[in-house]
């Protein structure tokens, strides 16, 4: 995957003028989701810091019942404490897991920060085993610094 070819139309995804910034978060992830063939769900959860709880917004996918997670809870609940990245190759491989669909086989979040803050993530899931590469960590914490930039 050659992600550099990618960062150009992230980058005037979200710099588009007079558009608000949950639709162009939601091209955003139409647009992850359209190019990266291994990317089978795309979306963002935003940390309530005082209820210590994420809330889903702008996502392309299968429907979710997960639209609020505690802190600590699955893949993306651990991320909102630890604030690192976190990339799950096999996601029956591990416990602290909220499963979306039989069809999920890997996932991968990272943390987005603004000055220096946490507060949210970018959620992928994928249908093929073992897909995401330290490629992918840098490709998505560049996504992440340019979604910082619309807060
Ligand atoms: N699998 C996630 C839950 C969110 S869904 O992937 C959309 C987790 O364990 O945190």
């Amino acid at each position: 995957m050659n992600f550099e070819n990618l960062k150009p139309q992230v980058t005037a995804i979200l710099s588009e003028a007079n558009i608000e910034r949950e639709v162009k978060l939601k091209a955003l992830c139409q647009f992850l989701f359209d190019h990266v063939d291994y990317y089978n769900w795309v979306g963002f959860y935003f940390a309530d810091h005082e209820n210590k709880t994420l809330h889903l917004g702008p996502y392309v996918g299968a429907e979710t019942d997960h639209t609020v997670i505690p802190f600590g809870k699955g893949i993306c609940g651990q991320v909102a404490e630890s604030n690192a990245n976190f990339v799950v190759p096999d996601v029956a491989a591990q416990d602290n897991y909220i499963a979306c669909s039989f069809t999920v086989k890997s996932e991968i979040v990272v943390p987005l920060f603004v000055n220096g803050k946490n507060i949210g993530q970018i959620d992928i899931d994928s249908h093929v085993l073992n897909p995401f590469s330290t490629a992918d960590e840098r490709f998505l914490e560049f996504v992440n610094e340019e979604v910082a930039k619309l807060f």
